[in-house]
């Protein structure tokens, strides 16, 4: 992984014929502009396939992400999609914890806790979402919930948990909403997540990023990506139009 990193959340959007225009586009844009950084698409997983034809995926210039996976390898779970099958279709990164998830489908920090276990079984890359409601903000519960949602992880997959991993940072207030948290108050909390796993590590992880999600647009992700401990994004609604992402992506990597 080089940083920045940005994965695109497509969620429950898009269409085959919408899809492949959005990745012709960003294929023209990638050979022609060559981006540094890592570039990650999350598609709904019945269109993954049409990013594996891609001579951009083929050369290693863009990623194909999962949103999801099951916190099972294999049996009777009907609908379900194993970290084994991603593997097997050279789908690298991984979303879970996603609060959509968390909130529709009632999915606990022991069930992401697991899911996470299972993906680095696999050497897959977990994308971890984490991040307070608005009423956990307004009672300064920030770092409480954050280390609730980091622990159970440590404790279930060890002290090194976090290597070759990913971090995305998403307040949930901030998601869908028209307000992205501030680039100063993202700066805290992924300041604070560092050094709490940096501690938990004893400085000896390798690989970790974190990212930001929620509100990400061209108008604020210039002086968030300048913060320190910032090193990319989880992207919703700015993934979907092709002139928005090229321009982000255009500006963090400058
Ligand atoms: P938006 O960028 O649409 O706010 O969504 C953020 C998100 O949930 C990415 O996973």
């Amino acid at each position: 992984m080089i940083k920045p990193i940005i994965v695109g959340n497509w969620k429950l959007n898009g269409t085959k014929k919408k899809i492949k225009k959005f990745l012709k586009l960003l294929s023209l844009f990638v050979k022609k502009y060559n981006p540094k950084g890592t570039i990650i698409i999350s598609l709904p997983i019945i269109y993954t396939y049409i990013i594996k034809n891609l001579s951009i995926f083929k050369k290693k210039k863009i990623f194909s992400g999962a949103q999801n996976v099951d916190n099972h390898v294999l049996g009777s779970f009907t609908g379900e999609i194993s970290p084994n099958m991603l593997n097997d279709m050279m789908i690298k990164y991984v979303i879970i914890g996603h609060s959509e998830r968390r909130f529709n489908h009632k999915e606990t920090n022991h069930i992401v806790a697991n899911k996470f276990r299972l993906l680095k079984q696999e050497n897959l890359i977990p994308i971890l979402c984490i991040g307070e409601t608005k009423q956990e903000k307004v009672d300064n519960r920030i770092e409480e919930v954050c280390i609730k949602q980091i622990d159970i992880i440590l404790n279930t997959c060890g002290t090194h948990a976090f290597d070759n991993s990913i971090i995305a940072y998403e307040p949930i207030w901030a998601i869908g909403s028209q307000n992205s948290a501030t680039p100063s108050e993202v700066q805290y909390v992924a300041q604070f997540i560092r050094q709490y796993i940096n501690i938990k590590s004893n400085y000896k992880i390798k690989n970790f990023f974190i990212q930001y999600g929620g509100a990400v647009t061209n108008k604020n992700v210039s002086e968030l990506i300048s913060k320190e401990d910032i090193d990319g994004f989880l992207i919703g609604r700015s993934s979907l139009e092709i002139t928005e992402f090229i321009k982000i992506i255009k500006l963090i990597n400058i």
